[in-house]
């Protein structure tokens, strides 16, 4: 028997994968299955066929007529020899080797693909169009990529958890509503007509339920639901890590938390990232302008309200006055600058004060600004110094509330410097001690920040009854270049301090007794304390593959109107089906 005809009988069709081929392998009887990605004709015998599997590419020159079109699923058996002299592919990992002698084996067939499977090509192909193929855009390296990354992100964080003495435990996805602010979707009961259930916004009453049936330690890689507008970092359907733990305070969630973001980034990156640390609510909102600063970059926010105290310069007669410094920005010309006010406008401030750094005679700085002359020099030069200006920098002013002229800042901070959100390097980082409630809602009531479950700082909990949006709450987030990861808290376990919070957000003892009357009465037979988290693997998964969109790393996601292209959902269901279900559909009404 031949080497071949061993090949042949092999029981498994392949002896290798398409891009694993090297110089070593020279000489080698292999058989190698995958998808046409690119035929050459060299004369009318002899044609070089790219095979593509999800490792990579392979030349293969091919002797006699075949007939083997883009995406033809074929095996190929082979001998790997190096390319001749001037004709080595140093783009290709497989490069160096080609493979010669191919028996071809066509196993598909295939009709020309709607666009052209390798991103390298160029060509920009429409989203629609890829989303309505999505089978034929996974072949594609970048998806396999992403895909593939996620896949080792879940399993590091599952192996995480697993070290961590965590128990993984499935909680129901037919489930009832829970108060998490995000439109549910219902699933209409064909046993029980007219009653619903409700697909989980997140397992958060079930994760709390298992704390009080003494599971300890629980995690799950949850799949969640929620119905709500679709952006680059939300989707209809998304992933979890699900985490709770009972006996525990804040720092022990970090810990926990930590351990799997670190494990997962390593398992996808190869390094870990450093050290996650903290920074609080207030001094995020203060120095970012924003409860998720991207700490890739500085830019920080200063204070320059002690610096123009006194200055009689009316404008900068505010409750805060705060900049910022864009380096270089003095360049900018007069039409973005221009640009630059008009934005400030639109999103809240009463105006923007630019000033650029400019060099003085004497070798110093000073500002060139539309208000320089209501400015004493004391102020201008104090201004340059707190701002850490150098020559050719632009500072950037807003005065006014405080939170809302950081609030301007960050976003301006954000849209003139950040790099996209999963370019390296990964700053993850906690932020803490967050408002319980943040504003009131149309009745006057205050809304809660996180859930209603969240127990308040112990230091504030008797703030609650008489001035609620000062009472801080042991809620967290972890956030990484810009965008929230995840968030969660310490529970309230202690039913005198749940009926004090309901009664603050205005839910009557009915209310939460009819809503929630399974989680509460839960708590009367012996609720240990208990906190945990969630973030989202989507996210986290889409960052480490320094993608933008985490439609990039899931395999069948809905479009922005919440279509899957591909399968054409969401679909009418047919008259037996409504029926079964005691459903009757209302003319649309527009
Ligand atoms: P939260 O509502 O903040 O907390 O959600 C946690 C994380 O889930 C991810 N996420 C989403 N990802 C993609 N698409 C969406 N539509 C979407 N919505 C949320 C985000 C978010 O940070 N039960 C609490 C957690 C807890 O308190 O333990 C919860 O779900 O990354």
């Amino acid at each position: 028997m031949t080497q071949r005809d061993d090949l042949s009988a092999a029981a498994g069709m392949r002896t290798h994968y398409c891009g694993e081929l090297r110089s070593d392998d020279v000489g080698e009887q292999v058989a190698v299955c995958g998808w046409v990605a690119r035929r050459r004709e060299q004369g009318k015998h002899l044609a070089f066929v790219d095979l593509r599997d999800h490792t990579g590419v392979v030349q293969c020159v091919v002797d006699g007529a075949h007939d083997l079109r883009s995406e033809y699923v074929v095996r190929v058996m082979a001998t790997v020899r190096t390319r001749p002299e001037g004709t080595v592919n140093s783009d290709l990992p497989t490069g160096e080797v080609e493979l010669g002698d191919c028996t071809v084996e066509v196993l598909a067939t295939a009709d020309p693909p709607p666009f052209p499977v390798d991103t390298r090509s160029g060509v920009e192909v429409d989203e629609a169009v890829r989303l309505r193929y999505r089978y034929i855009d996974i072949r594609n390296a970048r998806m396999q990529h992403n895909l593939r990354l996620r896949a080792r992100v879940t399993s590091a964080i599952r192996r995480a958890m697993d070290e961590q003495g965590f128990v993984e435990i499935e909680t129901p996805l037919l489930w009832t509503p829970t108060p998490e602010g995000a439109r549910e979707f219902a699933i209409p009961s064909r046993l029980q007509q007219g009653a619903f259930y409700v697909l989980p916004q997140s397992p958060q009453i079930a994760k709390q339920l298992l704390m009080v049936a003494g599971c300890d330690r629980y995690y799950q890689i949850a799949r969640c639901m929620r119905d709500e507008d679709l952006r680059a970092d939300r989707q209809f359907e998304f992933t979890q890590l699900d985490v709770e733990a009972s006996f525990v305070r804040q720092e022990d969630v970090h810990r926990f938390v930590s351990h799997s973001v670190a494990a997962a980034t390593e398992a996808a990156t190869g390094e870990p990232p450093p050290p996650i640390g903290s920074i609080t609510w207030t001094d995020a909102m203060e120095r970012f302008g924003v409860d998720k600063p991207d700490l890739r970059f500085g830019m920080e926010i200063v204070d320059l309200g002690p610096v123009v105290a006194g200055s009689g310069f009316r404008a900068f007669e505010a409750d805060a006055v705060r900049a910022i410094c864009v380096t270089g920005g003095a360049e900018f010309s007069r039409t973005r600058l221009d640009g630059l006010v008009d934005r400030a406008k639109a999103l809240g401030a009463k105006g923007l004060v630019w000033m650029r750094v400019v060099p003085t005679e004497g070798g110093g700085l000073d500002l060139d600004s539309p208000v320089s002359k209501f400015l004493p020099d004391s102020a201008r030069v104090g201004i340059v110094s707190a701002m850490g200006a150098s020559e050719g920098d632009l500072v950037l002013v807003v005065a006014g509330e405080k939170l809302p002229s950081c609030a301007v800042l960050g976003q301006l901070r954000i849209e003139l410097a950040a790099p996209p959100v999963g370019q390296g390097p990964y700053r993850f980082v906690w932020v803490v001690d967050f408002p319980m409630f943040e504003g009131r809602d149309e009745l006057g009531n205050p809304v809660a920040a996180h859930h209603p479950f969240t127990m308040p700082h112990p230091d504030d909990v008797e703030l609650l009854e008489s001035d609620p949006l000062a009472v801080r709450s042991q809620s967290y987030d972890l956030v990484v270049n810009g965008w929230e990861l995840g968030s969660g808290s310490i529970r309230i376990h202690r039913a005198d301090i749940q009926r004090r919070v309901f009664s603050a957000l205005g839910i009557s003892e009915d209310v939460a007794e009819e809503r929630f009357g399974f989680l509460l009465g839960a708590f009367r037979y012996g609720a240990p304390p208990h906190g945990g988290f969630a973030f989202g693997i989507d996210r986290l998964a889409a960052v480490l593959a320094g993608e933008e969109n985490i439609r990039e790393v899931i395999a069948f996601p809905k479009t922005q109107s919440g279509a899957d292209l591909m399968s054409g959902s969401p679909r009418p269901i047919s008259e037996r089906q409504l029926a079964d279900l005691g459903i009757k559909v209302l003319p649309r009404t527009q």
